[in-house]
């Protein structure tokens, strides 16, 4: 399995004789293929394809958004508030804190600023797909390394490891949901070249069990080049404002903040992001219902045999069998066919709420029981 596989049917992109030329490395990247809405005449459609919050976001934080709203004809302040907020959050200083408009633009960061061609992203395969876009624009080469189990290989991404390499983990991974052992990603840190970043997506780190939800944050002292990325679009609910950070230490963080865009994260999203932080009784009920939404769908598989990867996330990736993914669609629930993620045969269902998931359980009951 290739997540080259994902690029099927891709013809690369081909310039005018006389345009502009894109950089050469663009001809391998596809456009980036969303998570699609349920069919527009499906009054109780459900949308459990892009990983997303359905609890929507935290009252608190719409309300600090409405009240930013007042004064954006200024432009966002240096964001020393929201490091302030996101470093006190996490225990540690606001310069081991960098804000992005979604950890997205940590990961474009990151590869900016540390690959370049000769270097290399060491990445699981199939990766998230975002890492494996910003390696790719950067010129450097991808050494893809086969999960294992659906698992990252650390110890192989480890072995594989040369100094100015970029190696890019995510920790639970999208989009097989899986996570690794704490010890091993320790051992990963301790074994890699000082000269390397080791790039840690943590983006559905609430969601995680009790027994494996370790974050790499607290690993910063093994590690000069660590950087974690975390997000405010999921546990959260505020993927459509663009919110998200990373943290490291400082002399890593100092070149990425010297090319960030200085506004990049915008004052609705600023305020809504350190207000969504202060609610953690949103937070504990999102994770609460996610986590039991997901044990629910895990069962029915379970059940009705249908083969799944048993997930630390808001989302499960379960295998095709009897066109069950077209029969969510008939009924208004669109899921996110694999074939876009580096896994065909498979489709990735995002948790939705108690109703979408009766609904949706129903659906796969009336087919397989
Ligand atoms: C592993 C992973 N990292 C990052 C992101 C993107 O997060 P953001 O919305 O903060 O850019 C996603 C979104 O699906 C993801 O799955």
């Amino acid at each position: 399995m290739s997540d080259d596989e994902s690029r099927r049917g891709f013809a690369g992109s081909a310039p005018e004789a006389d345009g502009p030329r894109p950089v050469p490395q663009l001809a391998a990247i596809a456009p980036y293929v969303m998570g699609k809405p349920p069919r527009r005449d499906e009054p109780q459609g459900a949308k459990l394809s892009s990983n997303e919050n359905p609890f929507g976001p935290s009252p608190l934080a719409i309300a600090a958004a409405v009240g930013a709203l007042t004064s954006v004809n200024r432009y966002p302040d240096d964001q020393g508030a929201l490091r302030a907020r996101i470093a006190a959050f996490h225990g540690v200083e606001p310069a081991n804190v960098i804000p992005g408009a979604g950890s997205d633009e940590i990961i474009h960061l990151v590869c900016a600023v540390y690959l370049e061609p000769g270097r290399r992203l060491i990445l699981g395969s199939p990766p998230y797909g975002i890492h494996r876009v910003a390696g790719q624009l950067s010129g450097a080469e991808l050494v893809r390394v086969p999960l294992v189990d659906w698992t990252h290989d650390l110890s192989s991404m480890a072995a594989e490891a040369r100094p100015g390499d970029v190696i890019a983990v995510t920790n639970p991974h999208n989009p097989t949901g899986t996570a690794v052992r704490p010890d091993d990603l320790r051992a990963l840190l301790a074994a890699v070249p000082r000269e390397c970043v080791v790039l840690v997506d943590e983006a559905y780190h609430e969601f995680m069990d009790d027994d494996v939800r370790v974050s790499a944050i607290g690993m910063l002292d093994l590690h000069p080049g660590l950087i974690v990325s975390r997000t405010f679009s999921k546990v959260y609910g505020l993927a459509g404002l663009r919110a998200g950070y990373g943290i490291g230490n400082p002399a890593t963080l100092e070149p990425l903040d010297r090319v960030r865009t200085p506004a990049n994260v915008n004052s609705v999203a600023m305020a809504a992001a350190m207000a969504a932080l202060d609610d953690t009784a949103h937070v504990g009920r999102t994770v609460t219902l996610t986590v039991e939404g997901r044990r629910r769908l895990e069962d029915a598989c379970a059940r009705l045999g249908l083969d799944h990867v048993r997930s630390q996330t808001n989302f499960v990736l379960v295998a095709d069998r009897d066109g069950w993914p077209e029969a969510l669609g008939r009924d208004g629930i669109s899921v996110r066919p694999g074939a876009n993620l580096g896994v065909p045969g498979w489709h990735r269902v995002t948790i939705g709420t108690p109703a979408e998931m009766d609904r949706l359980i129903a659906v796969l009951d009336l087919l397989f029981v």
